[in-house]
């Protein structure tokens, strides 16, 4: 989503900036425009003002009196720096009156136009960067010339702030116009944001579908062909799935009656000579009927199995004291003491799932613990968290390995007894199936084995 946002970004900004420098370049030329014709205006109206003290005295042209011609042109503005000139030819080109050599606006051919019609050109005079204005003024003796003119610092410096401030409204208008889009894109995308998060919290392993209600109608047809997706996945995972579960069922029937004929063969007087054949030979099943029933237990948890699966509440007390008992003999034979500390506490769960994993749990105390050790199977609230754990004082498991001996088919190496490695990949597949927490840490005093389910607050 990030990138959706940098990328109208990239697009926006050289957008923005070309804009920007075109609007830049128009607002110069509105500047420049807007104030040389108002400038010339006032210029223009200011040499036919002068034009008005221009009079013949017996035959001679004059100008004056100097005094009002002084305020009228202090009157035009003009500062120290920004000085305002004139000066007054006769029809014959003499000089009349004012700053001898300012050059007339009027190309010297084209002295003998028509009246009234101010002439402007941009000169060097002294020094000076001027704006000139001319005009042919009709006397007695003929056409002369009043020429005023004025230096452009100001409509420079009017032009400058004219400029400044447009392009300032506009630097202000696209920053607002950006932020307004930047927003505009912030929430669009929310939508797109928020089922990313639920994506993300997705567990691979459960297939369920995305709320297709919840988002807007652009991004629905996004959610329908995922959640199509998401249907074949679990069609073929549960294809898969009724697959190991029927063909681990099939074999525990056949498994089941291979045992009983061996036992019998084994009881029988005249299998006496191949005994420790049959002794290997009925390991070799027990451990077939055990790998059936573990790819059985697992199966059963498969996300998939439960998918429309309600949870029921399943106490958890008499589930642990039963089980201590079912193994109480076991434990016998194997000179373990067994013992059960269940408090009460109840789960939303499905209680056969829940027996795999305690059996599983108890199963693998018996075997790695040796003889003279203890097991004890709990359940009780830890901090208003039902929890079950089966804690052992046998060899435990190195810190590096609890993650491992999670994984499907893994057995530490140099481990005893009979397995397959999956008793706790069931137990974790189980503890997720009920959102709970499954942690292996050492026994209570260093030793052993501690391992706890530990589930979500019941509401
Ligand atoms: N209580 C325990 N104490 C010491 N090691 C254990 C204990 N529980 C499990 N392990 C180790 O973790 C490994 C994996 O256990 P897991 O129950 O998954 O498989 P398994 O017991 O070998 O086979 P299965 O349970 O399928 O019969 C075991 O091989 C064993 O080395
Ligand atoms: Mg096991």
């Amino acid at each position: 989503m990030t990138t959706v946002r940098r990328r109208l970004l990239l697009l926006l900004l050289p957008a923005l900036a070309i804009l920007m420098l075109l609007g830049g370049v128009v607002d110069y030329w509105i500047a420049v425009a807007t104030t040389q014709d108002a400038y010339d205006k006032a210029l223009a109206s200011l040499a036919l003002a002068s034009a008005a003290y221009l009079h013949a005295d017996d035959g001679k042209l004059e100008f004056g009196p100097a005094s009002r011609i002084s305020s009228l042109l202090q009157g035009g503005g003009g500062d120290g720096e920004e000085a305002t000139l004139y000066a007054v030819t006769a029809p014959d080109g003499a000089f009349i009156a004012g700053s001898p050599g300012l050059p007339s606006a009027f190309a010297a051919a084209a002295a003998a136009g028509p009246r009234s019609k101010v002439a402007f050109r941009d000169a060097a005079f002294q020094g000076l960067s001027l704006r000139i204005a001319s005009l042919r003024v009709p006397t007695a003796s003929g056409v002369a010339t009043v020429t005023v003119a004025e230096t452009r610092e100001r409509r420079v410096r009017t032009q400058r702030v004219m400029l400044f401030g447009k392009l300032l409204v506009d630097f202000a208008e696209l920053d607002i116009t950006l932020l307004l889009i930047w927003i505009g894109v912030y929430y669009g995308l929310r939508p797109l944001g928020r089922l990313r998060d639920e994506v993300e919290a997705h567990s691979p392993r459960e297939l369920h579908r995305f709320d297709e209600s919840a988002v807007p109608g652009e991004l629905r047809p996004l959610v329908v062909a995922f959640n199509r997706v998401l249907e074949l996945l679990h069609d073929a995972a549960m294809v898969q799935h009724r697959f190991v579960a029927d063909a681990a069922h099939q074999m525990r029937t056949p498994v089941a009656g291979l045992l009983a004929q061996i036992e019998l063969l084994i009881q029988d007087p005249r299998a006496a000579p191949v005994a420790a054949e049959l002794g290997t030979l009925q390991r070799g099943i027990q451990h077939l009927a055990h790998s059936a029933n573990q790819l059985l237990a697992l199966a059963r948890a498969e996300p998939v199995a439960t998918w429309h699966e309600g949870l029921q509440p399943v106490a958890l007390k008499p589930l642990v004291e039963s089980l201590v008992e079912r193994h109480l003999e076991r434990a016998d034979r194997a000179g373990i003491d067994i013992g059960a500390e269940a408090q009460d506490a109840q789960v939303s769960g499905d209680v056969w799932l829940l027996e795999d994993l305690l059996v599983n749990l108890i199963d693998n105390a018996l075997k790695y613990t040796p003889a003279g050790g203890h097991v004890t199977v709990r359940s009780g609230m830890d901090d208003s968290h039902p929890f079950v754990e089966v804690e052992d004082d046998g060899p435990g498991i190195p810190e590096a390995e609890r993650q491992r001996v999670r994984e499907r088919f893994y057995r530490r190496p140099g481990s005893p007894g009979m397995g397959c490695g999956l008793g706790l990949a069931i137990v974790d597949q189980i503890a997720r199936a009920h959102q709970a927490d499954f942690t292996i840490v050492a026994g209570a005093s260093g030793r052993g084995a501690r391992m706890r389910v530990r589930f979500p607050r019941r509401t």
